[in-house]
């Protein structure tokens, strides 16, 4: 079987739990101190030895595009300013032998939509699937290259996965299977969103995947599901009638960056360790810690309101 040298990045989604800030700009732009998600994505995908990126857009694009082109005006500025540091910072955003391709899904219709859309670039090649907005970060080796690694070793489709919590299954694509190893499962059944009660487990598909070229044929065929969307989740409930498929918890921390929360504790997280500001952020959190009591909770949720 082919190398995995494409990864697909559907950011074509609504948002919606990130409105106001994602009216105008998709959520795969947020900041993670100083990075938007789909940055930290992209590196993870080129560490893992992908040449091709794939970006699957929606109706406010533009910031993705921009984003991955090259900024002349910023650079000459930059250049006449004599900000090497940043100059390279910008010039290095992805290496030379990488290419962009963006594709447009013309109405969201769903993740496996999305994926689809991406047929006539991927082909018939195996590729990956990179959701920006699970940030996953903190292990030796990036979460995709530890896929990449797996799929050189059993040819087959991948699913990235994480025991969650039982009340929180409802969220997620759920796996059912065996183990055939610790943290490697050959599944063998696949529900979005459960409820806790219909869940067959608690191992949840998270946003990394390694597929092979039929679920595009698969997906073709698939209807509206949960949601009225057309569901990834759907297309391989049936890959997994013809071919194997495995779910691989893999090593490192996930950040639901899609979720106000996660988000907040990413940005938390990632402050904390960052080079330029993380020393100063420690000391800061360790005031903020000693005056936060209810009247200053108060008073801030005041001022905000
Ligand atoms: P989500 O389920 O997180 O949906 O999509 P969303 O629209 O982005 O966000 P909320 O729930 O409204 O806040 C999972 C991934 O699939 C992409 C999204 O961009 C995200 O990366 N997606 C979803 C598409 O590209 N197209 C779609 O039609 C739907």
């Amino acid at each position: 079987m082919k190398a995995i040298k494409k990864a697909v990045f559907p950011v074509a989604g609504m948002g919606t739990r990130f409105l106001p800030a994602t009216k105008a700009n998709p959520k795969e732009m947020l900041p993670v101190v100083d990075k938007p998600l789909i940055q930290y994505a992209a590196e993870e995908a080129v560490a893992a030895g992908i040449d091709t990126l794939i970006f699957v857009t929606g109706r406010n694009k533009r910031s993705i595009e921009d984003h991955f082109d090259t900024a002349y005006e910023l650079e000459s500025e930059l250049e006449a300013k004599q900000k090497h540091k940043m100059l390279a910072v910008l010039r290095n955003i992805l290496p030379s032998h990488v290419n962009c391709v963006f594709i447009r899904q013309s109405q969201a219709l769903g993740l496996g939509h999305a994926v689809l859309c991406a047929r006539p670039v991927v082909n018939d090649e195996p590729f990956a699937v990179i959701l920006a907005d699970d940030l996953i970060n903190f292990a030796e080796k990036p979460c995709l290259s530890q896929m990449v690694e797996l799929f050189n070793f059993q040819h087959c489709s991948i699913l990235g996965t994480e025991p969650v919590p039982k009340e929180d299954v409802s969220s997620y694509g759920i796996v059912a299977g065996v183990e055939v190893k610790p943290g490697l499962m050959e599944v063998s059944g696949i529900v979005e969103k459960p409820s806790s009660e219909e869940a067959p487990s608690n191992v949840a598909v998270v946003g990394r995947y390694i597929l092979t070229p039929r679920i595009f044929d698969l997906l073709e065929k698939t209807q509206q599901g949960a949601g009225n969307e057309i569901q990834l989740t759907d297309a391989i409930a049936e890959l997994l009638k013809e071919q194997r498929v495995l779910a691989y918890n893999f090593q490192g921390r996930r950040f639901d960056c899609g979720s106000k929360l996660g988000y907040l504790k990413a940005q938390v997280e990632f402050a904390l360790v960052h080079e330029e500001v993380g020393e100063e952020f420690r000391e800061f959190l360790a005031k903020l810690h000693t005056r936060l009591d209810d009247n200053v909770i108060e008073l801030g949720k005041k001022s905000n309101a």
